[in-house]
């Protein structure tokens, strides 16, 4: 038998630590599977004395990431420290340039450094894996990287935020609150140390980067992503979504069109008949269409300690066994410039809430308009205003909450259609717009 495969885990938080147990757990069947034994050696993190659950006896403890990354010990190095800049990607460009492969969960990483570490791992011989990075325990960069590798790609989309699933599933479900959801979300571990990058949609963006790159053989560009997040979506909209025969997701779509790719990222409304409305929870869905195979949707844990460590621990199996693959499935040099579709170009659905005064004209007025960009209206209810979440006591003049949905039409003409209505005095606060997608 080859010798160990001595691991080096910088990151002991939540997945980190699952990892530890998880590699102890499977020790005997990972030595069958891989060939050789897999051992945790060495770990980092920033509190030697915390107790997190796991014995690190026999294990050297690194205070400095970099020094694990290149310590002569480790074979491999893990990094579970999170963050695009700071420790984890200093300790990741230290093991590359090292030749030492590299194994890492870390999205924001790679959304913001992907192609330059991918030259690096290439230029040192070495690899750099991270099926972790995108919808947690679903094999997905698998999927992409290597099984699809004979299709042309066309769209890839899906749920890939367990934190906003979760909140979304639970607001719908028990009609809780949305900072509830949000720290129990925190609690069991499924966000991230700052969940602003989930809430606000950035997290989504930074795996659609990453699925962009592969389905399209283009260089990663996150900052080219259209990027809205739940922190918007009232009980109103949950309420008038599921009327209407909706469910609200937030979705990250990446599709070739005529102009370019799209890249988007936002709240959507789905039909509650169609596969991906069904996924609840912390549950993450991607799919892909290829040319050969058609479409391929894959669902899973997309958060969690054990889910990601076994998506971690996938890949570190792959070191062992000596699996090496370009980082973005082509060699660096070799990614296409990214050519970015524009937003306002984007055709589709729209349901429109807005809270329109009372007064004779009103709602003529705001269908004129839309009539004026050549925007059809599908329907037009006026709701009831305690319904709408509004419990203030009424008035003559109160405004009413009214919702819009519109048949296909051009981001473009909707922003015109909103920009107009503000302008006109007819509608108190901020319209909420939130883009339908005809999923099967
Ligand atoms: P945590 O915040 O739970 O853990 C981060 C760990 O990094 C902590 O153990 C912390 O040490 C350690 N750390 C921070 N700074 C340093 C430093 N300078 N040197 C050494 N160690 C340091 O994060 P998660 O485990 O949740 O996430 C880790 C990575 O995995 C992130 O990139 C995240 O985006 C990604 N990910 C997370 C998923 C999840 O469900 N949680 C799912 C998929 C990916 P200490 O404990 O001492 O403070
Ligand atoms: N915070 C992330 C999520 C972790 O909720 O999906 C998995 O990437």
């Amino acid at each position: 038998m080859t010798k160990d495969l001595r691991v080096g885990v910088a990151g002991l938080g939540t997945v980190g630590a699952s990892l530890v147990r998880l590699i102890e757990r499977k020790s005997n069947a990972l030595t069958a599977r891989c060939g050789r034994p897999v051992r945790v050696s060495a770990v980092s993190a920033r509190d030697r004395t915390r107790d997190r659950g796991v014995d690190l006896s026999g294990m050297a403890w690194f205070d400095d990431p970099v020094a694990l990354a290149t310590s002569a010990d480790v074979d491999v190095y893990v990094e579970l420290i999170g963050g695009e800049d700071g420790p984890a990607e200093a300790s990741v460009r230290a093991a590359l340039a090292a030749g030492k492969p590299v194994v890492t969960a870390n999205k924001a990483l790679l959304a913001r450094h992907g192609v330059e570490l991918a030259a690096l791992a290439e230029a040192n011989g070495t690899a750099l894996f991270y099926e972790a990075a995108v919808a947690g325990g679903i094999p997905v960069i698998k999927t992409m990287r290597e099984a699809l590798a004979g299709n042309e790609i066309s769209r890839v989309y899906g749920i890939l935020n367990g934190t906003c699933n979760y909140i979304l599933t639970r607001m719908e479900q028990e009609g809780l609150d949305f900072s509830d959801c949000l720290a129990d979300a925190q609690r069991l571990g499924y966000a991230e140390a700052d969940p602003t990058f989930d809430i606000e949609g950035f997290d989504t963006a930074h795996k659609l980067a990453i699925l962009t790159s592969l389905a399209f053989g283009s260089r990663i560009d996150s900052e080219a992503i259209y990027c809205e997040g739940i922190s918007s979506i009232t009980q109103a909209d949950i309420e008038a979504a599921g009327e209407l025969g909706y469910r609200i997701k937030l979705l990250g779509v990446a599709q070739r069109t005529d102009s370019g790719i799209e890249q988007r990222v936002h709240p959507t409304m789905v039909p509650k008949t169609s596969a991906i409305a069904r996924i609840d929870g912390v549950l993450n869905a991607v799919a892909i269409d290829g040319d050969a195979v058609g479409e391929v949707v894959l669902v899973g844990p997309g958060a969690g300690g054990d889910a990601t460590a076994s998506a971690v621990l996938g890949d570190i199996a792959d070191v062992a066994r000596g699996h090496a693959i370009p980082t973005l499935g082509m060699p660096a040099d070799t990614l296409a410039p990214y050519e970015a579709a524009r937003m306002r170009r984007h055709e589709g659905g729209y349901y429109i809430r807005l809270s329109v005064y009372d007064r004779s004209g009103a709602f003529a007025e705001i269908a004129r308009i839309m009539a004026d960009e050549d925007i059809s209206l599908e329907s037009i209810v006026q709701r009831d205003r305690s319904r709408a979440g509004d419990l203030s006591e009424p008035h003559s003049d109160a405004p009413q909450p009214v919702i819009l949905t519109t048949y296909e039409t051009t981001e473009a003409a909707v922003k015109r259609a909103l920009a107009t209505i503000m302008a006109r005095n007819v509608v108190a606060g901020d319209p909420q717009m939130i883009r339908i997608e005809k999923l099967r």
